[in-house]
């Protein structure tokens, strides 16, 4: 017989950077408006990190200490740390690696994971796997990007929508199965990968004179293919977890959407029934910070939540990738 046990969150944390990006800085870097940014994506600001001696990994040690700290628990209990990122300090050694170093988590094996804005999803089905199979005790699952080293300042269709932050979950065994990670659908097609990717330095277009040149070291969007497979994919998956687990829109306590868009963000609720007071909205304040987006989420809603309150976590972004878990809430709010 299978073990009902699941893996809860039992700690939640984040780091922004302090400099803030706003959308009428933006206005002086390339030929956009406040209007515009916000009509077409909903966001207002967006968080950078501008010390050029810090990146992902720096940001991921942040959280793991946050993530100690709120638990109670030395980084030394720390069994595995997985990192959703697409913005790695360097290929290697990872990400997951360096934060470890830097955070005192040094019991802990660990490795990066790269499904861009679903990052979040497919590190937090997979380390869930380690606990509710009882090989690991304590497992954190961190999204972190520092997208600000990826995107390129003179492009107005790409500069406007991103932001850097990181933040993440711990994950211990429910041995009873009544709260926690209850079911997951996860989804990628790499035919999806023309639309939406930064194509050099891997092995097909090592960095070079040339590469460099033709900016192919930033990310590239083609917007509305993506945005099309988007808000289908998206509603789609979310629709299909709440049917297939017999799920109203009435036993959901929230939507925790990633946030690439506005308009995205309000299809999948509609299509689940959801009304906007039910959706988790933060893009106005970070914009998209892929993988760090949904847990950022998580962790500021996170005193509103009462343990077993239904939550769906919804994403699509590049490969493409997508996907919905049902989890239900474990931890009690802070006094
Ligand atoms: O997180 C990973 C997954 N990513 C996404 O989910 C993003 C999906 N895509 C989107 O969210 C939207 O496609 C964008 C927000 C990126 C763009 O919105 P859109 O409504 O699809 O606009 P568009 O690309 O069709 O551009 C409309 C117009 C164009 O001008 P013309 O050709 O109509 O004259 C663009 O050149 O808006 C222009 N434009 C801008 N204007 C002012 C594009 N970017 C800007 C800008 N400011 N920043």
């Amino acid at each position: 017989m299978n073990s009902p046990q699941t893996a809860a969150i039992t700690a939640v944390h984040g780091w922004l950077p302090p400099d803030k990006l706003t959308n009428a800085d933006l206005e002086k870097m390339v030929d956009t408006n406040d209007e515009w940014i916000r009509t077409r994506t909903g966001i207002s600001e967006r968080r950078i990190l501008k010390d050029p001696k810090k990146a992902t990994s720096d940001m991921v040690a942040e959280v793991i200490k946050g993530i100690c700290t709120q638990r109670g628990i030395s980084a030394e209990e720390i069994d595995l740390v997985i990192v959703a990122t697409v913005t790695p300090d360097m290929f290697f050694p990872s990400t997951a690696q360096l934060a470890c170093h830097k955070s005192g988590a040094k019991n802990a094996w660990g490795f990066d994971l790269s499904a861009a804005c679903s990052g979040f999803l497919f590190a937090l089905r997979t380390g869930s796997q380690f606990v509710s199979n009882g090989t690991h005790k304590k497992v954190v699952v961190v999204g972190s990007d520092k997208m600000s080293s990826i995107v390129d300042y003179t492009d107005r269709t790409t500069c406007v929508l991103f932001g850097d932050a990181a933040a993440g979950v711990l994950l211990e065994a429910d041995p009873t199965g009544e709260t926690g990670i209850q079911d997951a659908i996860l989804r990628s097609d790499g035919a999806g990968s023309e639309y939406l990717r930064m194509q050099a330095g891997g092995s097909l277009n090592p960095s070079s004179a040339e590469t460099l040149a033709a900016g192919m070291h930033f990310l590239e969007q083609d917007g509305k293919p993506v945005f099309k497979a988007a808000v289908t994919s998206m509603a789609d998956v979310s629709f299909e977890i709440m049917e297939r687990n017999g799920l109203g829109a009435d036993d959901i306590s929230f939507l925790v959407p990633h946030q690439a868009n506005l308009r995205i963000i309000d299809a999948t609720a509609r299509r689940m029934g959801v009304g906007r007071e039910k959706v988790m909205i933060n893009i106005e304040k970070y914009g998209n910070t892929t993988a760090a987006t949904i847990p950022l989420c998580l962790w500021e809603w996170s005193n509103k939540l009462t343990p077993g309150e239904n939550l769906i976590l919804s994403a699509f972004g590049g490969g493409f990738t997508w996907g919905s878990i049902w989890l239900k809430w474990a931890m009690t709010p802070k006094a």
